[in-house]
């Protein structure tokens, strides 16, 4: 199997936040990878724009010192790293103001791609849309990137699609979830819609429930201010966890388009029930003898704010009626492991003595690390002594399918920012979904508000809050061991 890389077109990629910490650690790495990779040609620029003052040769400093310290060290060769700077320059660019921006129109090329990258916060989303059209870079061929968090609430989210259709239409709007770039997540739905096999058992006649887990050893690191305000709701499963389970979930699209799969996830999310309080458990970790706990972390005694959250979903449609969707996200857990899990209701009626045991099926989706799919199938444990029964893995993990090269995968953000490029809407998220995902998240968010209750406290290193176990086993089911 031999990956084919497509060059794009030439294009004009402004990064407006040139100089911030999303650029530094993904965006300048991503762009410089595609470059190595040969799919950014020469004649394309990419142009940083921010408020300080700087030359260009400073940006190519602050763009090699970020490439170097964020991509694998002996991926960067000085001579590459070279001619990839010769791509990037930079503006001074006063987002609430005037200055900078007949310069940076005067740079951007007519008659090819452009895309301006809003990697600032939303608060400045409107006077860039207001200044680039004012300037005359708002032609219908024009796209915008923009990161999450997309609101904080359905209230502040359609204000701002309010705000960008003003300017833009939405076939030029990239709404950014880093988790549909990831290489597993396309593969779910290659795997579902691509075999046979699955797709017939993919319902609540066959499938007892589905688990969704997105652990994180990390704590909230430097980002506490944000993340004080935010939650483990808002920053995790309003829009990561919440694509999953799109995913998962969603009809087959009538075609792998943008509108087609956008449709469908959003029947998905529409058709959620809302989740009962007492089938949601949020947890805040604690310190341990290395590490602060969130409280200390985040300078703030009195945070309420959740750090782990663990609830059972259901979707009210004919597939999935009376199947639970159990998800949960936390940080400070025992490992960074990511996976989605299907498991399959135990065979009817067992033909075998009690000795054999009850088993069932778990077809496993591994996002990261080892990206990889697994299937639990039931076999005669092997030798004699009777009908034993066993559970073993059909393991497909992607390295040892496809050798450890071709498995070395795109970084989320080098598939999707050639995917702005490429004009393919497919891996981003419309306006409405997102406010669809904001309805469902509000009233959960409100209802905690309302009781004033506090976080479950959890050890660091664990599998979050004791509340979180209990969801599942109250249901006679459990969590899967939280492992890479
Ligand atoms: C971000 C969240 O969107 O995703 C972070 O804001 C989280 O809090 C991160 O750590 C997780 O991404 P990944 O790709 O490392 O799983």
């Amino acid at each position: 199997m031999v990956s084919r890389v497509i060059p794009v077109e030439p294009f004009d990629l402004v990064i407006i936040g040139g100089t911030g910490d999303l650029a530094r650690r993904k965006i300048l790495p991503a762009l410089y990878q595609r470059f190595v990779a040969g799919q950014i040609g020469k004649e394309s620029q990419i142009i940083g724009a921010a408020r300080s003052e700087m030359e260009t040769e400073s940006y190519r400093s602050f763009a090699a010192e970020a490439i170097r310290e964020f991509t694998d060290t002996d991926e960067v060769k000085p001579r590459k790293l070279a001619a990839f700077l010769k791509l990037v320059s930079y503006v001074t660019l006063d987002a609430k103001g005037e200055a900078g921006w007949t310069t940076l129109s005067g740079m951007v090329q007519e008659n090819r791609i452009r895309a301006f990258y809003f990697s600032v916060g939303p608060s400045l989303f409107g006077d860039l849309a207001k200044r680039l059209q004012k300037y005359g870079m708002a032609e219908d061929d024009c796209r915008i990137v923009v990161e999450k968090p997309f609101g904080r609430d359905l209230a502040t989210a359609k204000e701002l699609n309010r705000i960008l259709a003003r300017h833009f239409d939405e076939s030029q709007i990239y709404r950014i979830d880093h988790y549909l770039g990831k290489e597993t997540v396309q593969n779910l739905m290659a795997v579902r819609f691509g075999n046979m096999l699955f797709e017939p058992l993919w319902n609540s006649q066959y499938v007892d429930h589905i688990q969704i887990t997105v652990a994180e050893s990390v704590g909230v690191g430097g980002r506490g201010g944000y993340y004080d305000r935010a939650g483990a709701m808002r920053d995790m499963v309003q829009n990561h966890l919440m694509q999953l389970f799109c995913l998962i979930a969603m009809e087959p699209p009538a075609k792998f388009e943008p509108d087609s799969v956008r449709d469908e996830k959003l029947k998905v999310i529409r058709a959620l029930e809302h989740v009962k309080p007492e089938n949601i458990v949020r947890g805040q970790y604690d310190g341990d003898g290395q590490n602060p706990g969130y409280r200390n972390e985040v300078e703030n005694r009195d945070s309420t704010t959740e750090t782990f959250v663990a609830l059972k979903a259901h979707i009210s449609n004919w597939r999935w009626a009376g199947t639970p969707f159990y998800l949960r996200t936390g940080k400070r857990l025992r490992d960074r492991a990511s996976e989605i899990a299907v498991v399959f209701k135990d065979a009817p009626h067992s033909i075998f003595d009690e000795d054999a045991g009850r088993h069932h099926n778990i077809l496993t989706i591994r996002l990261q690390p080892n990206e990889g799919i697994e299937l639990g199938v039931t076999i005669k444990e092997p030798g004699p002594g009777g009908m034993r029964l066993v559970d073993v893995p059909l393991d497909m993990s992607f390295a040892e399918v496809l050798g450890p090269d071709e498995a070395d995968f795109p970084d989320a953000y080098e598939r999707l920012i050639m995917d702005v490029i490429r004009g393919n809407q497919t891996l981003f998220m419309r306006g409405d979904e997102v406010e669809a995902a904001w309805a469902w998240t509000d009233p959960i968010i409100a209802e905690w508000q309302a009781a004033g209750t506090e976080p479950e406290p959890y050890d660091p290193g664990g599998s979050g809050p004791e509340e979180a176990l209990f969801l599942m086993h109250r249901d006679g089911r459990r969590w899967r061991e939280i492992k890479p």
